[in-house]
This record gives structure tokens, C-alpha cells and sequence, in this order.
């Protein structure tokens, strides 16, 4: 199935195919002629960058080590000299294998090397393949903030294979279905019912092509995040709160928007969404220090003097903006 993401000169297709990683040559269209780099992280299976690369006569690959921790300046200036060492061109290219770490990097390189070349993204973990791979926002962390670094720039192509979920762990792809869900409840009432059912990892096809469909719609309408594009963050602003509140890596990002998603609920749908997120085996309660989610929040960087604008639901597959301070965020959780 192709997916096309219609962005006028910046348009692309996403392929979504089991087994369509084996296809990488054929699908992605980089002619032979153009060398490649694949880059990867040491926790994605080998054979992934592996069955990429031999689908092309000039590949190369690049693998740092796996964890958010790698995305930082010094694996970003890793891939660029290493695109420098074997003399990469404009008309070269960088292909993403692995998850939103990887492909945040990549892209990220590929955004600035030369002031930008091709970038082709092939997810391998739920989170990216319903989410972060495509809209072409690219970015690296510094110090602790996430994503402060970053371009948008759009991939030329992006493939998703359901098959390499085969390997992820029951963790992560729970973390994935907490992006899924999100995309439901704001804005498809269809996939959140999956939810309700216990049905999502029975029906993962589905879920994946509906949490694509609902993040192409945004995207089309607000590529820079001027406007619409904001709805993506329904349980973000609270859930990053959480997650800056913990020691690093206690709950996934995934787990943290799951809860951030709950106090962002009219009382109307609040149960239904607490017994989709049981159902789906994601967090919907946590001891937090209310404190440090508070001074967290107060540093979020989509806040401005007035606050942040907040998305809140009131009723399934609908959304609203609201801006609210830090205190009145604080007495939501
Ligand atoms: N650009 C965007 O729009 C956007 C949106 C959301 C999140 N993000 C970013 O995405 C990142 C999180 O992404 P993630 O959750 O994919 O984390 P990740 O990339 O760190 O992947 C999670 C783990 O799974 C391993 N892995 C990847 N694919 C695998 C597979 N098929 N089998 C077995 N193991 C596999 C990785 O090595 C890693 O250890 C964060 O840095 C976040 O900021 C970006």
C-alpha cells in the first residue's frame, strides 16, 4: 500500500508492505550510480542495515551505539565525517534503519551535510513507523533537552515494514501503541475503539495504517507546527513534564505521554481512555514529584510568556486548544 504525504515540491510516498524491507532497492528508487549510507544503532538487528545494503552497489553502513544518549553532537559529527571520509556528494544519499532515535539523527545529518542531501527513512520500531518518521522533523538533544537541535527536512521516501516488529520487545512496541493511541483519541474514533476492544497488537496492519493517515492529514495542513500540527502533542506537554521529572529512562517516552494523555481528558471520556490504556498494557497511574514535574513544566520549550497551548479531548476523535499556565496544568495531574 502506498501512502502519498502531498507537500507540494516535498512530497513523498510511504510504502506500507510486509516484507517490504526485502524490496529496499526496488521501492526506494536511488539509482546505483548514487553511494549510501545506512545508518543504524547497535540495537537494531544487523541483518536489517544488511538486507538494505545489499540491495545497492555503493553502501556503506554507520552504527553508533543504541539509546537516546547516542543523539547528541558527537554521533552527529561521527555520521558527517564519516560522509565526508568517503567523499558524499549532493547527489549521494543517507538511509535511516531503526527507530526515532536513528532516524532523527539521521535526518539530521542528511538535513545539513552540504546544506542537505536525500534521506530515506525505514522504521524499525512501532513509535517510528506510526510517528516519528514521517513529517520531517529531525532533531538531536542538548545537554537534557530534548530535540533543541534540529531542522525539519522532508525524507524522499519512507518504507514501513510491519515484519521487523517481529524482533522489538513487548516494551517498546507497547510504547509505540501509546503514539497509536494518541492519534484515536484526538482525531480517529475508529483506531481508538480498536483499543477499547484489547484489539490493537491483533490488528497492529490496521493500527499502523490509521496512525499514518491521522498524522498525514496534520502534517499536509502544517508542515512547520504553525498551527494544526500542535494537536500532535495531546499528552506531550505533561507526559515530557514526567519524563524530565524521572531518572533518565524509567518510563519510555511512550509511557510517559499514556499518562500525560489521562489529565487532558474531559470526565466524559476519561474511563474509556484509562481502560484502553489497561488493555494495552500502559501505565495509567505514577508516584511523581509533583514539584519536579511542575519546575520541568515551567521549562517546557513550547511554552511562551502566556503559557502553552494545550490540547485537551473531550470526546473521542476530537481535540481542542487551550492555553494554560504551569499551575493550571498542575492541578490536572
Ligand atoms: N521526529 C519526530 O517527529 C519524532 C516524533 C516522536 C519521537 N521522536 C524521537 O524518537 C525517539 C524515540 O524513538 P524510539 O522509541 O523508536 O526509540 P529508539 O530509536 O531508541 O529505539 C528503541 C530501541 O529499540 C531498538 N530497536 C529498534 N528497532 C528494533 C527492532 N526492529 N528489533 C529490536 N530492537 C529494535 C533500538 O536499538 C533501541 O534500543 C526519541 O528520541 C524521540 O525524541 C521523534
Amino acid at each position: 500500500m502506498i501512502i502519498p504525504i502531498n507537500l507540494g515540491e516535498k512530497s513523498y510516498d510511504i510504502i506500507l508492505e510486509r516484507g517490504a524491507i526485502k524490496k529496499a532497492g526496488e521501492y526506494l528508487g536511488i539509482s546505483q550510480d548514487r553511494r549510501v549510507l545506512i545508518v543504524t544503532d547497535s540495537g537494531v538487528p544487523g541483518e536489517y542495515a544488511d538486507t538494505v545494503g545489499r540491495s545497492f552497489e555503493n553502501s556503506f553502513v554507520f552504527t553508533f551505539p543504541q539509546g537516546e544518549a547516542s543523539k547528541n553532537f558527537d554521533t552527529y559529527r561521527q555520521i558527517c565525517e564519516r560522509l565526508m571520509e568517503l567523499s558524499f556528494t549532493r547527489k549521494d544519499a543517507v538511509i535511516a534503519v531503526g527507530g526515532g532515535v536513528t532516524g532523527d539523527m539521521a535526518g539530521f545529518a542528511a538535513a545539513t551535510y552540504m546544506r542537505g542531501i536525500d534521506f530515506y527513512n525505514i522504521p524499525t520500531t512501532l513509535l517510528s513507523q506510526v510517528d516519528s518518521s514521517i513529517g520531517g522533523k529531525t532533531a538531536i538533544d542538548l545537554g537534557k533537552i530534548k530535540n533543541i537541535i534540529g531542522a525539519f527536512h522532508q525524507p524522499k521516501k519512507v518504507i514501513i515494514d510491519p515484519d521487523v516488529l517481529s524482533t522489538l520487545s513487548e516494551r517498546h512496541l507497547k510504547n509505540g501503541l501509546a503514539e497509536a493511541l494518541k492519534a484515536g483519541i484526538i482525531m480517529d474514533t475508529e483506531l481508538f475503539e480498536i483499543f477499547e476492544r484489547g484489539e490493537a497488537e491483533k490488528k497492529i496492519d490496521e493500527v499502523i495504517e490509521r496512525s499514518l493517515r491521522v498524522k498525514k492529514r496534520v502534517v499536509e495542513e502544517d508542515e512547520k507546527e504553525t498551527g494544526l500540527r500542535k494537536v500532535l502533542n495531546f499528552g506531550h506537554t505533561i507526559g515530557h513534564g514526567i519524563e524530565a521529572s524521572i531518572p533518565f529512562g524509567e518510563l519510555y517516552h511512550g509511557e510517559c505521554v499514556a499518562l500525560g494523555m489521562i489529565p487532558m481528558c474531559g470526565e466524559e471520556i476519561k474511563d474509556r481512555v484509562i481502560s484502553a490504556l489497561v488493555k494495552t498494557g500502559l501505565p495509567v497511574s505514577y508516584s511523581i514529584d509533583r514539584e519536579r514535574v511542575k519546575e520541568a513544566l515551567s521549562h517546557d520549550k513550547k511554552s511562551d510568556i502566556k503559557g502553552v497551548t494545550a490540547v485537551f479531548s473531550r470526546e473521542i476523535g476530537t481535540f481542542e486548544f487551550i492555553n494554560m499556565t504551569t499551575d493550571e496544568l498542575m492541578k490536572l495531574i
